[in-house]
């Protein structure tokens, strides 16, 4: 199968179809407005397509020089292992390779270690953990 993979934040609609694949929305409550405005705000994104379907999905937010986050990387369900979130994976860390980032962190879904640690991802040490303060409006 071959894909086309596109850089830029996809079209609202097709992006909220693709992001509620995930559940994660159960807790943002996000529209498909707010999405699409957060991955045109991002620092880089990029999309895979199968003809004019929306497939797969990454950004990254980053300040352009020191540090680089990894979001929303999500590939449909229907094209899973078969090397599309992989090849998103690749191109964002290239962007960021290319710009001089020193360092690109991700917080990893439950059982998405593997996934990771294949593409050269350590983690964290045990004392010095990632944090989050969830601010999900009232
Ligand atoms: C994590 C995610 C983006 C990976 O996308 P993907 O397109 O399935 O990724 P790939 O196909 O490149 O690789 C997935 C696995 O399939 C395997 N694979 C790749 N091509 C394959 C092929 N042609 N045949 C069989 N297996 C293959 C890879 O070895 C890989 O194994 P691993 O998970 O042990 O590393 C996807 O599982 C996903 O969207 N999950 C739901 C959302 C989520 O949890 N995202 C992660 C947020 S941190």
């Amino acid at each position: 199968m071959s894909f086309d993979y596109r850089t830029g934040a996809p079209p609202a609609d097709a992006y909220l179809a693709l992001f509620e694949t995930t559940g994660w929305n159960a807790s943002y409550g996000a529209s498909a407005e707010e999405l699409e405005r957060a991955n045109r705000q991002s620092w880089h994104a990029v999309s895979a397509w199968d003809g004019e379907r929306l497939c797969g999905f990454g950004r990254v937010v980053s300040d352009g020089v020191l540090h680089a986050m990894i979001y929303d990387m999500i590939v449909d369900p229907r094209y899973q292992r078969c090397g599309v979130g992989s090849r998103i994976l690749s191109m964002l860390l290239t962007r960021c390779r290319e710009e001089g980032i020193r360092d690109v962190q991700l917080f990893c879904a439950r059982g998405k270690k593997g996934f990771y640690l294949r593409h050269g991802f350590v983690e964290r040490a045990t004392d010095a953990p990632g944090m989050q303060l969830s601010l999900s409006p009232e």
